[in-house]
């Protein structure tokens, strides 16, 4: 899905909290987005998903306003994920049964992408005894399960251990490789974004202040607050 954004703007009781001018997002784009706490991006991709009105401007979705039928091709895994009372099977399940998917190809494709996470084993537990890296794991499942044509994630390995890290990402690299699909995944982890974007944006003060293939916004940031970001300086 491509993805054009213009004059984005939302305001939190008068205060400016996103300001981007402009962002084309082509399809079968890995983006990352990084910036400091508050910067904007969660609201950004809130959004993008259309749980968040925009106080003024515009996005557009393969060239059309946001409706129901681009929503049902489009999914967002919180940081804090969201999980039915039941098991993690049905939660994985979910979506295509109200997609109305046939059950032996639910079965199917809950199966394959339980295998492909590393979650076989937590089939039949229930969600809320689930820990957190587990039911981030899970998120990403049931989001990845419908194969989207726009994924969005919110710092979707927050909680995860290291190894786990490289099997999410892995599970997100085949994801997009097999299907096409925009991604956009927000991550405090800059070797995470080094590791899976192709791009990266840097946000601050709710605009992205730079876009940049991932080699070049990392070895050679154009603006300054970038290059302090990425070394680890304070940000005033
Ligand atoms: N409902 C709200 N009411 C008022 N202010 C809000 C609301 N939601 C977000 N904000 C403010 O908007 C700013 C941007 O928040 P956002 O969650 O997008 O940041 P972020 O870049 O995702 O940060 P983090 O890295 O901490 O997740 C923050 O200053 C936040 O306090
Ligand atoms: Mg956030």
């Amino acid at each position: 899905m491509n993805l054009n954004i213009n004059n984005l703007q939302k305001y939190y009781e008068g205060q400016p909290v996103l300001n981007i001018e402009n962002l084309t997002i082509q399809a079968g784009s890995l983006l990352g987005i990084i910036g400091p706490n508050g910067a904007g991006k969660s609201t950004l991709i809130k959004t993008i998903a259309g749980l968040i009105k925009a106080s003024s401007g515009s996005i557009y979705y393969d060239n059309n306003k946001f409706s129901s039928k681009i929503q049902k091709h489009m999914t967002l895994v919180f940081q804090k994920p969201y999980l039915l009372r039941s098991t993690v099977f049905n939660n994985i399940a979910y979506p295509l049964k109200i997609r109305n998917v046939e059950r032996k190809e639910i079965e199917k494709r809950v199966i394959e992408v339980m295998d492909f996470i590393g979650i076989e084993s937590l089939k039949n537990q229930k969600a809320w005894t689930l820990s957190g890296g587990e039911a981030q794991k899970v998120a990403l499942a049931r989001a990845i399960v419908i194969k989207p044509s726009l994924l969005l994630l919110d710092e979707p390995t927050a909680n995860i251990d290291p190894n786990s890290i490289l099997v999410m990402e892995e599970a997100i690299k085949k994801f997009h490789k097999e299907n096409n699909s925009t991604v956009i995944i927000i991550t405090h982890n800059l070797g995470q974004s080094k590791r899976l974007c192709k791009e990266v944006a840097f946000m601050n003060k709710g605009k992205i202040i730079e876009i940049e293939k991932t080699d070049r916004l990392f070895n050679s940031p154009k603006h300054s607050t970038t290059k302090k970001f990425i070394e680890g300086e304070i940000i005033i």
